[in-house]
């Protein structure tokens, strides 16, 4: 398109919107208060403003808020003549056709529209009767993310005119104690310099107070005749324990803040992956150098780290990760200062040539990440956005995370984000502006200090958790899981935390300390936190389904935004006003929505969306240009773009790792098994103590370190696919003897496995692998004498003895056929031949059945062969550097330090193990375990 055609039809919005505008001249605000309450870092903010009519005629009058990306509106209400209108969320689609219905009678729809980096614009109008007046009021509610050792409450404020009665009121309430607070922002400059006052008290609450006045209001920087511009940031940390950090629990909810600091740092290998496409010319190649330098500079010599740039090839400064000595820095830097645009965009490549590089480098103890930085679209080599996707995964097999930055605006930010959730890591924008390079350092500052890896959080005696495993956690950020009390009951309640900490396990827990206990009346404060992260996580694991699995998750994260009245990208609030005007419908734009066509409204077409089109309409109309919405000033330094809509992370704790598995403490308390991501929001089930008997070799499933659920459960096994995706993968444990490391290895979730044969007693057990839900078999099946045959799958037992069949799905029951005995029970189903006796643990989540086989007890025949039937190994460890190695009946084998989850056990302890190839494990041909017929 030529600028001149550009041009003109810019001209004619504009004259459209003058046309259709409310003309701010017409209202008076009375006041505006903005009142923000902080508790557990859980920020609930109401914006009032009451406004009248001063014409001698009805006016259209405007209300406008910019409130922060990472947050849900819950409430709008109006009230005009002693009558209140509420606003009513609604599933998007609901609310659509009735914005559809409302557009084809003429009338308009509101909008919230993508503003800058970290806010968006609500705003909505109503038409008020000569010299009456309008009250609104907008509540919107964000969980404060963590980042680089603070939090940020950003209010910004904007009411287009001075007002005689504005005020800013903040209260924040952090039981744990603030550490520290202060306010910055542009409204914190000038000639509002002191206008601002914290107080604070006992260290567990502050106040902040903002009130200028109107004069203040007209002259300060960024203001004008329109009235204040600007934000408000204020900035504080809480204190941190050395344990297991902040517990909250309120109405049978808890919040735990888990942000642990004195921790040595774990050496790290990164590989950063460089686009040089054309498109990255000028600026933003200059910029991406800059940044570059400055986080070269910043490595440890104790890091190995890897660079790449590409554009339609890939350069390797050096093909293998090398430590971070000066030497090497220098030489990399030179590197770095040489790199030039040029050529197309093969991510597929440069991203798969980056995990190569990680992957050949494993170093026990240490933290692997993986950077990729583009500007654009793939355009050369494999440009098929679910065929890189796919190979990205295979590629990274959840060993470490993915983190992609990008660069602009042409960048497809869903496809980075959607890679990076699935690889673990998360995705950020960069935005293009003079701070790009302080950008991308802030983005590195932010994961450049690992300090655990494979943090699984546990919690007895709770259910419905947030998600509870993270691959990462970063000095400065912070780990927050929430979710439901079995039963309220705060004394069974047992929160711990197990990760790894440089080379050693770390179990924290703090029997001793008391759960914080929020009596407060009726405060469901701790259960909105829960929602809102709920929410927030369903969100984001539903950009990487597809299919039924999509849905499903879909509806569950609908459901919560109705009932917690969340604005989310899921629903739309509906604004109902005073007869005979239209209905507004206010959506939640997604992040990096390109501008919307222009949309009716009340006949005027209205623009809206990012940049371009919304600044125009802004900046044009009501007067003094949008400021470079961004940047809080005042001795700010630099500004990280704000949290993406379903993105609630930071860099910060990756997602993923091992699910996490049964729970419990000795004694037979109920506990509940978490299984992670997949299953976020739904129950999980009750099991009861399995006893283990010594020596007994169990197998249990893992989550994986590395691999995540639904990861590889993305992709319903109906779905074609260009490429073939990584098969999921099941954790077994080994038992071995003298109380050594227990070994551990995985084993795709595409096999059929020999349980247990036992041919004196002409019983075999075989088992089909889940390859979608991991830590489970599909299906069981057990073969008894030539005639009894038991099939144990999700839909319930089916028994054959000889030619009658019977089908089963009750709670309790017992099916004998001579010898053999099954016992359907609660939770599990017991199966007996003799003095052999083995259980099929089922857990229930989501009215979905997830199995997984022990051995209760060995028979005294030796003869019996298969996977539950595994001696303990006895090894000998023969090799610590460079890399690890076992010594197994005279065989050296290549192990990393690892975790497995004994599923097997209720309590799910955490076990520290070697991992190695089946192969290796088992001693044997991986073939002697496979069964091609069940
Ligand atoms: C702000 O909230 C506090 C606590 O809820 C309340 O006491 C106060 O009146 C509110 N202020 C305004 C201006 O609404
Ligand atoms: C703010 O207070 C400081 C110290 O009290 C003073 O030096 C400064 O001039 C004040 N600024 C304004 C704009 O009043
Ligand atoms: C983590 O951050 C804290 C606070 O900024 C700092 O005191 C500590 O030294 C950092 N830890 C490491 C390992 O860098
Ligand atoms: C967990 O959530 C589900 C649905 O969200 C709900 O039906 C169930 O009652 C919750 N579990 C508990 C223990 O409250
Ligand atoms: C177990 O440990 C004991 C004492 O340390 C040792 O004598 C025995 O040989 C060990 N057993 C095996 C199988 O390694
Ligand atoms: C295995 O079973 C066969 C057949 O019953 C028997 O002859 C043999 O002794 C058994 N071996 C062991 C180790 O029990």
């Amino acid at each position: 398109m030529g600028s001149a055609v550009v041009q003109i039809t810019l001209f004619g919005l504009l004259l459209a919107l003058v046309i259709a505008l409310p003309n701010k001249d017409d209202w008076d605000i009375y006041n505006f208060y903005i009142n923000s309450t902080v508790t557990s870092r859980y920020a609930t903010t109401v914006v009032t403003s009451r406004v009248a009519n001063r014409m001698n005629e009805p006016k259209e009058i405007e209300f406008q808020v910019r409130i922060p990306k990472n947050a849900f509106i819950s409430k709008f209400r109006m009230h005009i003549d002693g009558q209140d209108y509420n606003g009513v969320v609604k599933a998007k689609e609901q609310a659509q056709q009735q914005y559809t219905h409302a557009v084809s009678r003429g009338q308009s729809a509101g909008l919230v529209s993508s503003v800058g980096r970290t806010l968006e614009e609500f705003k909505t109008s109503v038409t008020v009767a000569a010299h009456k007046k309008v009250t609104f009021e907008l509540t919107y509610e964000e969980l404060l993310k963590r980042r680089l050792g603070k939090y940020e409450l950003q209010i910004h404020a904007r009411p287009m005119q001075p007002v005689k009665d504005f005020k800013v009121d903040v209260h924040i309430n952090e039981n744990a104690g603030i550490n520290f607070i202060e306010v910055k922002g542009g409204l914190t400059t000038g000639v509002l310099a002191n206008t601002t006052t914290i107080q604070k008290d006992a260290d567990k609450q502050a106040w902040l107070y903002f009130y200028p006045t109107e004069d203040q209001q007209k002259t300060c920087q960024g203001c004008g005749d329109q009235g204040l511009n600007g934000d408000l940031v204020i900035v504080y940390d809480v204190n941190r324990d050395t344990s297991l950090g902040d517990i909250k629990t309120s109405d049978g909810y808890f919040v735990h803040h888990f942000a642990p600091y004195n921790l040595p740092r774990i050496p790290k290998n990164v590989v950063f992956i460089i686009d040089q496409s054309g498109s990255m010319h000028g600026k933003k190649i200059q910029q991406t150098r800059t940044a570059l330098i400055h986080i070269l500079k910043d490595l440890a010599e104790d890091d190995y780290f890897g660079l790449i740039t590409f554009d339609s090839s890939i350069f390797h400064w050096k093909r293998e990760l090398v430590q971070a000595t000066e030497e090497n820095l220098g030489s990399a830097r030179t590197f770095a200062r040489a790199i030039q645009d040029r050529g197309a965009t093969d991510i597929n490549a440069a991203v798969l040539e980056g995990a190569r590089m990680l992957n050949l480098h494993p170093r026990e103890g240490s933290a692997s990440i993986l950077i990729l930085l583009t500007d654009g679209d793939p355009t050369t080599g494999v440009t098929n956005l679910e065929t890189i996707q796919s190979n990205v995964r295979k590629a990274i097999a959840d060993k470490f995370p993915l983190y992609c930055l990008g660069f602009g605006f042409d960048v497809n930010f869903e496809f980075l984000e959607k890679m990076s959730l699935q690889n673990n890591g998360v995705a950020r924008r960069i935005y293009e502006d003079s701070d790009a390079d302080l950008q991308l350092k802030g983005f590195y500052e932010e994961v450049a200090t690992p300090l655990l890896t494979d943090v699984t959080m546990t919690y007895v005696g709770s259910t419905n958790l947030t998600q509870t495993t993270f691959s990462q956690y970063y000095n400065g950020s912070e780990i927050v899981v929430a979710g439901q009390l079995i039963d309220n009951n705060v004394e069974t309640f047992i929160p711990q935390v197990v990760a790894i900490s440089k080379n050693q396990r770390i179990v924290f827990s703090d029997p001793t300390a008391t759960t914080e206990s929020t009596k407060t009346v009726s405060d469901n404060r701790i259960q909105r936190v829960w929602a809102y992260l709920t929410v927030k996580q369903l969100l984001e694991k539903e950009l990487q389904l597809s299919g039924p699995e999509k849905d499903k998750v879909e509806k569950e994260a609908l459901r919560l935004s109705l009932k917690y009245s969340f604005v989310t990208p899921l629903t739309s609030m509906v604004v109902t006003k005073p007869q005979g005007e239209n209905t507004d419908v206010l959506h939640k734009p997604k992040e990096g929505e390109k501008p919307d066509p222009v949309r009716p409204r009340g006949g005027a077409p209205q623009v809206m969306g990012h940049g371009g089109g919304y600044r125009l309409f802004a900046g044009s109309l009501p007067g003094p240009p949008d400021p470079p919405d961004m940047g809080y000033g005042g001795g700010y330094g630099f500004f990280l773009p704000g949290g993406q809509p379903g993105l609630p992370g930071p860099p910060g704790p990756p997602v993923m790792g091992y699910a996490g598995g049964s729970y419990g403490i000795p004694g037979g308390v109920t506990r509940h098994r978490d299984t992670g991501r997949l299953r976020q929001g739904q129950e999980p089930s009750m099991a009861t103590m399995a006893p283990v008997y010594p020596g007994q070799s169990i197998i249990l499933p893992e989550d994986g370190v590395g691999v995540s659920h639904e990861d590889h459960s993305l992709l319903p096994p109906a779905t074609p696919l260009p490429a073939t995706p990584a098969p999921i993968l099941h954790r077994f444990l080994l038992k071995t003897v003298n109380s050594s490391l227990p070994l551990c290895f995985d084993l795709p979730g595409s096999v059929s496995l020999k349980l247990l044969h036992h041919p004196n007693r002409e019983l075999s057990v075989n088992g089909e692998l889940d390859s979608v839900m991991r830590g489970s078999f599909k299906r069981i099946v057990i073969h008894f004498k030539t005639e009894h045959h038991v099939e144990i799958d999700a839909k319930g037992i089916t028994i054959r003895n000889g030619q009658t069949e019977t089908h089963h799905t009750g709670d309790n029951f017992v099916v004998t056929a001579e010898s053999l005995t099954v016992n359907k029970r609660d939770k599990e189903i017991d199966v007996s031949v003799g003095d052999l006796r083995m259980a099929i643990l089922i857990q229930v989540i989501a009215a979905e059945e997830f199995h997984w086989p022990v051995l209760r007890q060995k028979p005294s025949d030796t003869n019996i062969t298969g996977i539950l039937a595994l001696e303990p190994v006895v090894y000998e460890e023969v090799q610590q550097t460079p890399s690890r190695k076992l010594k197994i009946n005279n065989q050296e084998i290549d192990v990393t330090r690892s975790i497995v989850f004994d599923h097997s056990i209720i309590s799910l302890p955490a076990l520290d193990c070697w991992l190695m190839s089946a192969e290796s494990a088992l001693q044997g041909s991986l073939d002697d375990f496979i069964v091609t017929q069940l």
